[in-house]
């Protein structure tokens, strides 16, 4: 028996020694101690043997049941430590390293200028105004004494939706929208998209717009004239830009000009945009006594002014939307 549990130690220590993990670990415990273990077989003979004999054999018995136990212990302590190990090593993070840089885009060039310009009226009394562009005929036209059949709305190329709604063909749309909810003085600036069925290198069918619109007692054309210089000096920063306005028609206003710009050093003429005293008939159509009070207002090309202030010269490239062209501002 002695030369039995002798050889079973041995077997049990080589066992546990070359267990290599915990798995394998835990069944050579259920081969010795589990309920049909080796040991176990052993313990439950102990029965079988004379009275005598029984208490000495069971000492031993269970001194190599401890042994077992303690060997395979440590042999779970050391194998839990070199897991442990393991996994630190396969999770390890070097935070020394560079983080991965986001691409972060810019305010698109004619954003830019929108918001310039924004800001340059600001500083001048100017408040923010908006309004819808699906619009109606109304706003779009009639309210800006375009009559049914003026033929200034030919002129216009309008997209028009199957119900009579159509996209705005300008930023003027709001001059009655504002005026609608708003008694004077009334100093607004609408910066906003604008649609017209026309496209080549210096037309797009969605363009932008700034519109302004004065309304109060005793507003003359000399205040327009001044403004527009001043605003366009300040915006392409340029004391020796010169103005310069010609005489035109727009439904809206009476009388009407046309304003060009030039640059100190060049002999061309810069077309702006259109401006004009508010016709009284807008006024009326927004609630306004034409007796009491005047009005001028002014709508300029957004994106001609970024390509000016930019030097870009195909107006297409601002909507391509290519990040090549975009990067550079
Ligand atoms: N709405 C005109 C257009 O798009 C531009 C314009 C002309 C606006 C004269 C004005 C104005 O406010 O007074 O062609």
């Amino acid at each position: 028996m002695n030369t039995n549990i002798t050889n079973l130690l041995k077997e049990a220590q080589q066992s546990i020694d070359q267990s290599k993990d915990l798995n394998i670990l835990d069944q050579v415990r259920v081969t010795f101690l589990g309920k049909k273990g080796k040991i176990t077989e052993l313990l439950k003979q102990l029965g079988t043997l004379p009275e005598a004999k029984r208490k000495s054999e069971g000492q031993v018995i269970n001194q190599a049941k401890e042994q077992i136990q303690s060997w395979l212990e440590q042999r779970k302590s050391q194998l839990e430590t070199q897991e442990l190990n393991k996994k630190l090593r396969e999770e390890r993070i070097d935070v020394t390293l560079p983080g991965r840089r986001n691409v972060i885009g810019s305010c698109h060039p004619v954003t830019q200028v929108q918001d310039r310009l924004v800001d340059i009226l600001s500083t001048m009394g100017f408040v923010l105004a908006r309004g819808p562009e699906v619009e109606d005929d109304y706003h779009n036209f009639e309210a800006l004494n375009f009559l049914p059949n003026h033929p200034a709305r030919t002129m216009h190329d309008t997209f028009y939706f199957p119900d009579g709604r159509l996209l705005r063909t300008h930023t003027s749309t709001v001059q009655i929208r504002y005026m609608e909810n708003h008694t004077p003085p009334i100093r607004i600036i609408v910066p906003g998209k604008t649609y017209r069925c026309d496209s080549d290198a210096t037309h797009s069918p969605m363009f932008h717009q700034i519109e302004c619109l004065v309304v109060d007692e005793s507003v003359s054309f000399a205040n327009l004239k001044h403004l527009v210089a001043l605003f366009l000096r300040r915006f392409f920063d340029r004391d020796d830009l010169e103005t310069r306005f010609r005489p035109s028609y727009f439904p809206f206003t009476e009388p009407s000009a046309e304003v060009d710009a030039k640059f100190m050093g060049t002999d061309r003429w810069l077309e702006m945009g259109g401006c004009g005293m508010v016709h009284p008939n807008v006024l009326r159509f927004g609630n306004i006594d034409p007796e009491k009070y005047t009005g001028y207002a002014f709508g300029f090309g957004l994106d001609r002014l970024a390509m000016l202030y930019f030097g870009v010269n195909d107006l297409r490239l601002f909507f391509e939307n290519d990040i090549r062209f975009l990067e550079q501002f």
